[in-house]
């Protein structure tokens, strides 16, 4: 059965959904595995990436993104939620690279997330709020072998739906003094959320994403990082435990690179190698691609 793996981080702009699709290409197109996309940010940078705006405004109308499934989850009156319509099969703008299906968000999840929220608030002691995508997605999880989720910089019910469907999540970060302030944050309230839930969600650790080799402020914040996992694991044990381990910093850096930007675009480069930018780009991708399956399977 698919293992599902959310991207997760509080801030913006730190290349949660480019990395979201590019391990989604490189896993299906490097290591032949079928992915399903879930974009949960009603920004649908995700969405239009995989399958441009034109062909999400379509699905937008006939009500055949996320925010349909959500809608009817809390209105009875509501039209039914197809889930095998509204996936989106082989979505990548690469025509021959098969086996990435998507659910597609959309800018109206933004009311509906409210409305969800607004539910959970009335029924505190409910899990039925946050189980809206776990249960229609379970129905079609064992077509996969991963499935990735999308969420938005907050820790809101949506993204709570998402925990709730995964095993595992990442944190994508830049590694500069803001971009990694919010990071315990993050691992607290996931923490926190589990211990309500009873779902176990193991943290894989963070990506370093826009890399710039060279620069100080990236090579300091990465030690910084990287001390913080080694001072914790040097503690006696009694004063580990009243304390969380920080997130482990993956060893293989997503670089900034023109190309890895320029992939948002929807357009069809022809191959994996070409859409971003060979080379070292390439070669780093495909690693922290193998690098999480491996975890993945090692740890959940
Ligand atoms: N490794 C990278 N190198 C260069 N630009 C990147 C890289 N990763 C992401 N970007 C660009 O940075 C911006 C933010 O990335 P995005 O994936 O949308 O972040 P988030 O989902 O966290 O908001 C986008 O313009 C994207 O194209
Ligand atoms: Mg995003």
């Amino acid at each position: 059965m698919a293992k599902a793996v959310a991207t997760i981080n509080l801030k913006g702009g730190v290349g949660k959904s480019t990395m979201t699709a590019a391990l989604a290409e490189f896993m299906a197109g490097d290591f032949g595995k079928r992915v399903l996309l879930i974009d949960l940010d009603p920004q649908t940078n995700l969405t239009t990436m995989m399958i441009g705006s034109d062909q999400w405004q379509a699905l937008n109308e006939s009500g055949r993104t996320l925010k349909a499934l959500f809608e009817e989850a809390l209105d009875s009156k509501a039209a039914t939620f197809d889930i095998e319509d509204a996936i989106q099969r082989n979505v990548s703008p690469l025509a021959n690279l098969g086996g990435i299906d998507l659910l597609a968000s959309s800018l109206d999840m933004i009311e509906i997330s409210e409305e969800v929220a607004a539910w959970q608030y009335d029924e505190p002691d409910s899990l039925e709020p946050v189980l809206v995508l776990k249960r229609a997605v379970d129905r079609i999880r064992d077509q996969y072998d991963y499935i990735l989720i999308d969420c938005p910089p907050n820790m809101g019910i949506i993204t709570r739906n998402g925990l709730m469907l995964a095993d595992a999540y990442v944190i994508p970060t830049i590694p500069d003094v803001l971009s990694t302030y919010g990071i315990p944050q993050i691992q607290k309230r996931v923490r926190m959320f589990s211990d309500k839930t009873g779902h176990k969600i193991k943290a894989l650790g963070l990506i370093i994403t826009k890399y710039r080799k060279g620069t100080n402020l990236h090579r300091d914040t990465i030690q910084r990082l990287q001390n913080a996992v080694l001072d914790y694991d040097a503690l006696p044990a009694h004063e580990r435990e009243l304390t969380e381990r920080p997130p482990n910093v993956i060893p293989v850096y997503i670089p900034d690179a023109i190309a890895i930007a320029s992939a948002a675009d929807y357009f069809d480069w022809g191959t994996l190698n070409k859409r971003y930018g060979g080379g070292a780009t390439v070669g780093a991708l495909n690693e922290l691609t193998s690098h999480l399956m491996t975890n993945v399977e090692i740890y959940t």
